[in-house]
């Protein structure tokens, strides 16, 4: 298996001992405490019997068209069935029950577009809007079972058409914008979609950006499957057009009746496949099915973001062309009778104050992120989000990779209001929702810890052999039993599944993420486990050192990387981003690998600590090591076309050269 380490390159755990230790804990307010959702009882409970807790809560947050009487079904591993002969429509769980209880007025989402103009949806509205794209997708021939291939923006069409999918048990497949035509037809191929729905375009920092013609280039060499294309005038572009193909949106959908009946499809009807990239080969179709993954993303969105739906402003800034856009933009806060704000555009657009600016707005009370913005906010300085009112904020969230300690402590101080408890949230496309968090109203918080298992969620770090490790050690995060959101499969590939996430371990889930458990009994996300560097012996995770460069007050970013070393087997080699005056600094190399050394010890000084102007990172924000490695090792630079901006790693090799 590619993406595990080999026994000889992994020493035991042991020299992650007497790292990462963080003695600073942030115990929620009596006041939070007191008003919180999920209380500490609730572990013990769960725990106990994991799938009658996971039954009880798929009742309590569910409304079933027919009611389930099995909960899990794991004779078949590592195929398992959650609440298997129960039926329930995804579309009436997110919208029409909300309105049939007199909820039908309350806001479900805030749309901000990237050009300033806005529009509000209530449970009524939004639900009238998915009734009509369920009537129109079924006028242009979908059935339940088809799938649909979605290439939209930030836009509340896009969760209008996930929505109208679920409604009507079709598959839907989204392909984040950001992906190219090339990309976009492997999709489709894989997944054989019959219809597309997508958008003339979008906007980015001010100006028109399109979409539509990466549709048509991906469809231009035939044997594809897809019958429509249904497009959504978003930035008024001309576009080309195909007869008898293409749609628009309005003619179809806007035209489209507001009757539409919800009916029940199986626990296990597959709701939507999500491509996510391995280590190698072509991308993964994730598979994800309806009932478990309901109620799982339900349960930790409430539990979690301790949502209180009748006061509660909720916004996740993820695009729904990720699993978090899935899981807590479309499902969850709606299942939940949230209201969210929805945001097309970046963060820096048209200034770097806009999300402070539409917090402050829309007076968000639950901020969720990710990382790699927080430290973009930190680099661009405290006073932006200070010339705003964010006093609304009474939770924060992160996700997507570790958050540095720094970051965390910035993210309290700066957005927080040194008050609001912060979740770190560990979880994956494959699990669908989140596994590791703390519970804002129990959990002392810690910054840099994902901290603890969900209640009901069985997970363990374990050793190369796959037995638990102690307080205190590091290894392999696994998952010892089913969970209701897992994966149930890789579209199209029962084998794939079973090797790339049954076989590293007997009997569990292997993330492909290293992890240590704390002397407290806290989980620390140590990055992919091909991030974990072995130097001297000494297992030292890149996260570590990224995290100990970016505690120093003259790094903005920083990227590590284990390179391949004749003595030490592998060296550190670190890629910084200065802070303003850092850059004229002579002995600004030596003072950081100082700092490293005096945060973590000598083992840990980079070897190589090269400043550079820009990081290579994927549309979704994630550093590509890979790219950096072959740097490190004087190697031709491989594949960077998935790169977010592809003139980085030409701005890297200038400035070394310089
Ligand atoms: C990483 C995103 C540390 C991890 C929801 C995982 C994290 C991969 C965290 C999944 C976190 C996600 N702390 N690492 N809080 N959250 N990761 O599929 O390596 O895009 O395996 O899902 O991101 O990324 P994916």
């Amino acid at each position: 298996m590619s993406e595990v380490t080999t026994a000889a390159d992994n020493q035991s755990g042991d020299a992650l001992e007497n790292l990462l230790t963080e003695n600073r804990h942030f115990a929620p307010s009596a006041e939070f405490a007191a008003n919180a959702i999920v209380h500490a009882d609730e572990y013990a409970k769960a725990n106990a019997d994991r799938p009658a807790f996971w039954g009880e809560q798929a009742r309590e947050l569910l409304t079933w068209s027919k009611p389930f009487t099995k909960t899990l079904d794991w004779t078949n591993p590592p195929f398992a069935t959650w609440f298997e002969d129960g039926e329930i429509n995804a579309a009436y769980n997110a919208l029409d029950r909300h309105v049939e209880a007199g909820n039908g007025d309350r806001v479900a989402i805030h749309f901000e577009g990237e050009p300033g103009d806005t529009r509000t949806y209530t449970y009524a509205q939004l639900t009238e809007e998915v009734k009509k794209a369920a009537n129109a997708f079924e006028s242009l021939g979908l059935v339940k079972g088809d799938r649909v291939a979605v290439y939209l923006p930030m836009i509340p069409e896009a969760v209008i058409t996930l929505l109208a999918c679920a409604r009507i048990g079709a598959i839907h497949s989204v392909v984040f914008g950001g992906f190219s035509a090339d990309a976009l037809r492997s999709r489709i191929d894989d997944a054989e979609a019959k219809l597309v729905i997508t958008s003339d375009g979008t906007f980015r920092r001010g100006k028109p950006s399109s979409l539509k013609p990466a549709v048509d280039e991906a469809l231009v060499a035939p044997g594809h499957s897809v019958q429509h294309v249904v497009v959504v005038k978003r930035n008024g572009q001309d576009v080309k057009w195909v007869e008898g193909r293409d749609v628009w949106w309005d003619d179809t959908v806007g035209t489209a009746s507001t009757e539409h009946t919800a009916v029940g499809h199986a626990a296990e009807h597959p709701l939507f496949i999500l491509y996510t990239s391995g280590t190698t080969g072509k991308p993964k179709g994730i598979l994800h099915t309806t009932g478990g993954y309901l109620t799982q993303t339900a349960y930790t969105h409430r539990a979690v973001f301790d949502l209180h739906p009748e006061t509660d402003v909720f916004w996740c800034t993820a695009d729904v062309g990720w699993i978090t856009g899935h899981s807590y933009v479309t499902y969850a806060p709606l299942i939940n009778g949230a209201t969210q704000v929805m945001y097309e555009g970046t963060p820096d657009s048209p200034h770097q104050g806009r999300f402070w600016e539409i917090v402050e707005k829309y007076k968000v009370t639950i901020l969720y992120t990710a990382p790699t913005a927080i430290r973009t906010f930190m680099k661009w300085g405290e006073e932006i989000p200070n010339k705003y009112d964010l006093s609304s904020i009474r939770l924060l969230g992160s996700v997507g990779e570790p958050i540095n300690p720094e970051a965390w402590m910035w993210y309290r101080r700066v957005i927080g209001g040194n008050n609001a408890p912060i979740v770190d949230t560990w979880w994956q496309t494959e699990t669908g929702a989140i596994m590791v968090a703390p519970l804002p109203g129990v959990t002392n918080t810690k910054p840099g810890s994902a901290q603890v298992p969900m209640p009901g969620i069985a997970v363990d770090v374990v050793d190369e052999l796959g037995a638990s490790v102690p307080h205190g050690h590091g290894g392999y995060l696994t998952i010892r039993e089913p969970w209701p959101s897992m994966l149930r499969g890789i579209w199209g590939d029962n084998e794939r599944y079973k090797d790339t996430y049954w076989s590293r371990f007997d009997e569990m889930y292997f993330a492909g993420d290293g992890a240590k458990w704390d002397d407290d009994g806290d989980i620390w996300l140590l990055g992919r486990v091909d991030d974990v560097m072995n130097i001297s012996g000494h297992r030292l995770s890149t996260t570590e050192i990224e995290s100990a460069l970016v505690s120093h007050p003259s790094v903005a970013e920083a990227a590590v990387v284990g390179a391949a070393d004749e003595t030490t087997g592998q060296a550190v080699v670190a890629f910084v981003i200065l802070r303003g005056s850092a850059v004229e600094d002579a002995d600004i190399v030596t003072t950081l690998r100082n700092h490293v050394g005096k945060e973590i010890g000598p083992i840990a000084k980079p070897k190589t600590i090269l400043v550079v102007p820009e990081l290579p990172k994927t549309r979704s924000g994630k550093i590509m090591r890979r790219l950096l490695k072959d740097v490190a090792e004087g190697r031709t630079v491989g594949d960077a076309s998935t790169l977010a901006d592809n003139t980085v790693m030409n701005q890297i090799a200038e400035s070394l050269k310089a």
